[in-house]
């Protein structure tokens, strides 16, 4: 006889890192777990802005939506990172959703009411999967600031959510810092 463990034991968790441009390295996890080789990537939440609406280019080249002329305004970066477990090992096949607010600061969302000009060439979000060893990578630009609650304003970020089957689903955010 065998005894079915409850699923959360089963499930394993996702560590996630980043390295772009901005030489950032933001370690993402869900939990702590024993004989764990890593912190945990802190969980944040996924906003009022995550995509709800589909659109027809979905792919790593936020710069570019497909038969645009042009491409978005701002400043062109690269970010590229790996995803692994607790226990360091690379998840292939992972799915990150990535989206962020354009390089002035607003989200190609219908939440987002705020007068800010909306850049008709910035794809908003995208889909990116993990190779084999666990890599990604995605082309965007740097998101703009956008004010909180009127009080201050959140620092440019971009907002991720690394699935997949079996795994403890993460969901998190990456931070520029200040004048890079
Ligand atoms: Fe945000």
């Amino acid at each position: 006889m065998t005894l079915k463990r409850p699923s959360w034991l089963r499930r394993r968790f996702l560590k996630l890192s980043a390295l772009g441009a901005t030489s950032l390295l933001f370690a993402a996890h869900t939990r702590s777990a024993e004989n764990s080789n890593f912190n945990p990537t802190p969980e944040q939440t996924e906003g009022p802005f995550f995509p709800n609406s589909s659109q027809k280019d979905m792919d790593l080249d936020l710069t570019y939506i497909q038969g645009h002329d042009k491409r978005a305004e701002g400043q062109f970066i690269k970010v590229s990172g790996r995803i692994v477990d607790q226990y360091g090992v690379p998840v292939k096949q992972a799915l990150i959703d990535v989206w962020q607010a354009n390089s002035f600061g607003k989200y190609h969302h219908e939440r987002d009411l705020r007068r800010v000009k909306v850049d008709e060439n910035f794809q908003g979000w995208g889909t990116v999967q993990t190779d084999d060893n666990g890599f990604y990578h995605f082309r965007s630009v740097k998101p703009g600031p956008y004010p909180a609650d009127g009080k201050w304003m959140r620092p440019p970020h971009i907002h991720f959510k690394v699935a997949k089957r079996g795994y403890r689903e993460l969901t998190t955010q990456m931070y520029f810092l200040r004048n890079r």
